[in-house]
């Protein structure tokens, strides 16, 4: 059921890459809570042709963008604002990549040329999208932005590799921008941080259905799906949340507060 809770609102969403991606699914909610927004993706992404139906149902142009590129995200901010008619109220930062864990290097072995990569595509894609609708005069007052993360950031998940430094530095990056950006526009930005969720990237990572049972199995509430996770982006790009701002907030069923349950227990216990 719809709220219009994002009504009048003009917004950037990143990542949609199928229809499972987390992106996809806040692109569907957010056109039906009111909003107008442009889509975007890398240009190697776009090849497959799926997000052409996205903007098809959700009435959106697409601008490509590698958020890697300066020049690409400064055309895709000037573009944005001329077809929504002015700055954007709302981004969607949902961007992830390892080429050292798709190509299953371990931590202890980094192809450094690729753990640049992992950052820069990760974590400082935010940064660059940020500075450019900064430069570009590009966010409204009181703009959100939600960039999406994982709790290896803060603990370690051995497979998730250099993925981990990569959400850290994603965090901070929000911190740092949402101090500067709140100062001078009451713009707020946070991070979300997902459970394990069957998407193309997080079944990238090696043993995700490993990763995907045991926060199950920890989680009070169950892993959160991907439409829930929307759900609550929604709320973080609508005016209920007009002073939540520099957090990362768990999105998680309870699982990062969970010590331990009986279903992993169980595991362990000799006598049942
Ligand atoms: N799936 C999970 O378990 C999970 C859990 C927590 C957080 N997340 C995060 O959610 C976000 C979205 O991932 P998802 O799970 O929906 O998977 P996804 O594979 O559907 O989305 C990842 C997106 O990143 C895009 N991308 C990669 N390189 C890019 C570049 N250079 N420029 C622009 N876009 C680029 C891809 O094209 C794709 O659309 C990521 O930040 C991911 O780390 C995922």
């Amino acid at each position: 059921m719809a709220h219009g809770l994002l009504k009048g609102k003009k917004g950037i969403i990143s990542g949609a890459l199928n229809d499972q991606s987390i992106a996809w699914k806040v692109a569907e909610l957010a056109h039906a809570e009111g909003a107008s927004f442009v889509l975007t993706n890398a240009p190697v992404a776009m090849r497959m042709g799926e997000i052409n139906k996205l903007a098809e149902t959700t009435g959106s142009a697409v601008i490509p963008a590698d958020a890697t590129n300066d020049a690409d995200l400064e055309k895709l901010f000037a573009e944005a604002q001329a077809k929504l008619g002015g700055p954007v109220d709302f981004v969607l930062h949902s961007i992830g990549m390892s080429p050292n864990v798709r190509k299953g290097r371990a931590y202890s072995d980094l192809n450094y040329e690729w753990y640049k990569q992992t950052l820069d595509v990760s974590a400082i894609s935010l940064h660059r999208m940020l500075q450019a609708a900064h430069k570009g005069n590009a966010l409204a007052e009181g703009a959100s932005v939600v960039a999406l993360s994982y709790i290896a950031a803060q603990r370690v998940f051995p497979d998730y590799g250099d993925m981990a430094d990569a959400k850290a530095l994603l965090e901070s990056i929000t911190r740092s921008w949402g101090y500067r950006l709140g100062r001078e526009k009451r713009v707020r930005v946070n991070t979300v941080s997902q459970s394990p969720t069957w998407t193309t990237a997080g079944s990238g990572v090696k043993g995700f259905d490993g990763f995907f049972g045991f926060a199950q199995a920890m989680s009070p509430l169950g892993n959160a799906p991907a439409e829930d996770c929307a759900n609550y982006c929604i709320t973080l790009f609508s005016d209920l949340t007009r002073f939540v701002t520099m957090q990362n907030l768990f999105h998680d069923g309870g699982f990062s507060t969970t010590g331990v349950t009986p279903e992993v227990m169980a595991n362990f216990m000799k006598e049942q």
